[in-house]
């Protein structure tokens, strides 16, 4: 048991991540199966939805995974070393408060191999960043600039904890994968939530890198062929997705597509951070 162990605050999302599904919470949760087996979760990112499932069920089996090898890492040193890590994040924390700039950027530029010096950059740069968002470039650097915060909580130790105490149970798997793999392993009954980097609405929107392999079309086209293939299976499927024209031509037959407004907080552009639609599509 964790000697940070001081009190249980509901767990969620310990990173900010661009497109976090936080404020869709709610219409998502309306779309939620009220029985299925395991839950599998394969784009995972910051985990808004599994950390929605497991405050309303602790005891859901849940399968989840993200081709980030970073991020699954953070996950898998919360669960295990937790203590550790929030020492690793005080120590950013004091250093940081000296000289934020010079400070914020030596760690950008660093390249840590250990387990707790990687997962600790990482926590670090993502609430110290612009935005807080993680976007690497080809070559798979991070690439943000530092943001404008007078005190970014660096630590968020109740959080960590909590997060931590909830991952350790044996229900709950996480690894670091390609969506494809939830096909061997999901079976009739099973509820599979995606949620693929979005479709670009226009020639013009803004992508992000989660990793140094963007998700093209032809990703897209694969999701759905193996979004079949669950549906086959009996699985029950709820997908995310921009309201593009390709993913509405894409998902015509058989699925059920709905339109919901979304308040996207990570939006380079501000006059595009209201009044947007996005969909949900499912096959129940
Ligand atoms: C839109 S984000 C998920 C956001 C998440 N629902 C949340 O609330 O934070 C998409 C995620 O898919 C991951 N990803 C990108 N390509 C992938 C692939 N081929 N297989 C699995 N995960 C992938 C990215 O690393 C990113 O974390």
């Amino acid at each position: 048991m964790s000697q940070h162990q001081i009190l249980s605050v509901e767990p969620k999302p310990f990173v900010k991540w661009a497109g976090g599904k936080r404020q869709l919470i709610s219409a998502i949760d309306r779309h939620i199966p009220s029985e299925f087996g395991t839950y599998f979760e394969p784009f995972l990112g910051g985990g808004a939805v599994l950390f929605h499932l497991l405050s309303k069920n602790p005891a859901v089996k849940c399968k989840v995974s993200d081709l980030n090898s970073d991020l699954v890492l953070a996950y898998v040193t919360i669960r295990d070393k937790v203590d550790e890590l929030i020492s690793a994040l005080e120590n950013h924390a004091k250093n940081y408060h000296k000289n934020p700039d010079s400070y914020y950027y030596g760690i950008r530029e660093s390249e840590p191999t250990g387990q707790i010096a990687k997962v600790s950059r990482l926590l670090f740069l993502n609430r110290t960043c612009f935005n807080g968002l993680y976007r690497v470039n080809s070559k798979g650097k991070f690439n943000v600039p530092l943001g404008r915060y007078s005190n970014p909580n660096i630590v968020n130790e109740e959080n960590l904890v909590a997060v931590s105490h909830v991952l350790q149970s044996k229900r709950i798997q996480i690894s670091c994968r390609d969506f494809t793999a939830v096909l061997s392993d999901a079976k009739k009954g099973d509820f599979v939530y995606f949620d693929p980097p979005y479709q670009p609405v226009s020639d013009t929107a803004n992508f992000t890198s989660y990793t140094n392999r963007d998700f093209t079309y032809s990703d897209l086209e694969k999701l759905v062929k193996v979004s079949e293939k669950l549906s086959d299976k009996g699985c029950k499927v709820l997908h995310s997705n921009s309201n593009s024209k390709e993913v509405k031509d894409l998902f015509s037959k058989g699925w059920k597509v709905i339109e919901v407004a979304a308040n996207r907080a990570i939006n380079s552009d501000s006059a595009k951070r209201t009044g947007q639609k996005e969909l949900l599509i499912k096959n129940y």
